[in-house]
């Protein structure tokens, strides 16, 4: 047993010790999932400036998506961070040890780049990793991970990738989460950190979200998206699949990524864009496109620009939703919002055939008192006003999604009240 005079010494400790969590965990930052445009899924590694000037990993690059995010409209919507993924740096770091660019391709430097987008109302993210090497193989960050906090709040950054390429050990990788996020956190600057620990650590051992939670923004729990419907796919029954586990973790400024939305690509069909928006909204999800936005063709554009279907994404409860059940090959996911209000989902899993009609009661949604029922995707449709008695029945395409937004509403006056039979009636025109 201590003396008297230990126990003040031994709760101080461990005050300080809370607050330095509390602040890891406590940074302010994304009390609603993050929003940009990340450069990997679409332009990849290409450092080919010379063949490829037009799409290769350059300042070029981040300045001509900053000026469309702002003339196209995504910052008006939301869209905020543009980020840089791996493939930036230099081979080596400075005579100081500080990371550097590879001058040819950012020749101003990122500081600068940092200002240009800053003066565009927009924010900066980078790219680092928790190991001595990225997964491109440039130099890491590890045994560097003060000085390269520092070196990005120099630079002006706002958002940090922290990949987990090469970590050594588990320890390590915990470590260097936690050394990465304090690092960050001591810089003053408000710094994003979007983490991959968990994807790293599940192979070993099940993820600790709670303290997961305490340090990063953001984190990945699951394969790299690539352009495909079978990536898609496996990262929605990823996600269904532990969603015991991985929903209670969310909530304003801590998120589970299921990477980046590649709407406006080449692999996906129309209804499996919308399929990606709808479950990126239905799951809390970071909204960061990985796209061209000096290309993107309207329907895509409009799509990502939804904004009903981004105040799902944004609401402010920050509850993640989860899949409820699954019918016939057609899954349904729910997402409490705020207000007492309820997004819900309808996907058909079915790959063959055509769209296929799906019916949803009453009980479907709880609705206590009368709810009024916006569908949002596939497209936006006013379906009134309905009780616990209605059923609706909506049509879903293979691979797509309906998406639908509950409101509580007692006021009957300026609606139409669906009776059950009004509903049945008209449920072929939904
Ligand atoms: C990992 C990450 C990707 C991307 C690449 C870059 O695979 O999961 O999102 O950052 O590294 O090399």
């Amino acid at each position: 047993m201590g003396s008297p005079t230990s126990l003040p010494a031994t709760a101080l400790l461990w005050l300080s010790l809370w607050t330095a969590w509390a602040q890891a965990l406590d940074n302010g930052l994304a009390l609603t999932p993050t929003m940009g445009w990340l450069h990997w899924e679409r332009f990849l590694c290409n450092t080919n400036c010379d063949s490829d000037p037009h799409n290769c990993i350059s300042e070029q690059l981040f300045m001509q998506m900053a000026d469309l995010m702002v003339s196209e409209g995504w910052k008006n919507v939301g869209y905020q961070y543009v980020c840089i993924d791996d493939c930036w740096l230099a081979a080596t770091r400075d005579a100081q040890n500080r990371l550097q660019p590879d001058m040819k391709r950012f020749p101003s430097g990122i500081k600068k780049l940092a200002d240009y987008v800053h003066s565009k109302g927009l924010k900066l993210g980078i790219y680092q990793d928790v190991g001595k090497k990225t997964c491109a193989g440039f130099p890491g960050s590890f045994g560097f991970y003060e000085l390269d906090a520092q070196t990005f709040a120099d630079w002006g950054i706002d958002l940090l990738k922290f990949d987990g390429c090469n970590y050594g050990t588990l320890n390590l990788l915990a470590e260097g989460y936690r050394n990465m996020s304090l690092a960050l956190n001591k810089t003053g600057r408000s710094i994003v950190y979007s983490c991959e620990w968990p994807f790293y650590m599940k192979f070993f051992k099940q993820p600790n979200y709670t303290e997961i939670r305490e340090y990063c923004n953001h984190w990945r729990n699951f394969d790299d998206i690539y352009d495909s419907w079978n990536s898609l796919k496996t990262i929605l029954d990823w996600t269904a699949g532990h969603q015991d586990l991985i929903v209670p973790a969310a909530g304003p400024g801590g998120w589970n990524d299921p990477d980046m939305l590649v709407i406006g690509n080449f692999g996906l069909s129309w209804d499996q864009q919308v399929t990606q928006m709808a479950l990126w909204a239905i799951m809390a999800a970071p909204l960061l496109m990985s796209n061209d936005l000096r290309t993107i063709d309207p329907n895509s554009k409009a799509l990502l620009q939804n904004k009903e279907v981004i105040a799902i994404n944004q609401d402010p409860l920050g509850k993640q939703g989860y899949l409820e059940r699954k019918v016939e090959d057609f899954e349904l996911w729910k997402r409490p919002l705020s207000q007492g209000a309820l997004a819900v989902a309808v996907v058909n899993r079915r790959e063959i055939g055509s769209s296929r009609s799906f019916v949803l009661l009453g009980n479907d949604w709880a609705c206590k008192q009368k709810c009024v029922i916006t569908r949002l995707l596939p497209t936006h449709k006013d379906l009134g006003l309905h009780n616990c008695t209605s059923a609706i029945k909506v049509q879903v395409n293979p691979t797509g999604t309906v998406l639908l937004k509950l409101t509580a509403s007692e006021d009957t006056a300026h609606h139409k009240l669906f009776s059950e039979s009004d509903t049945w009636h008209s449920m072929d025109t939904l």
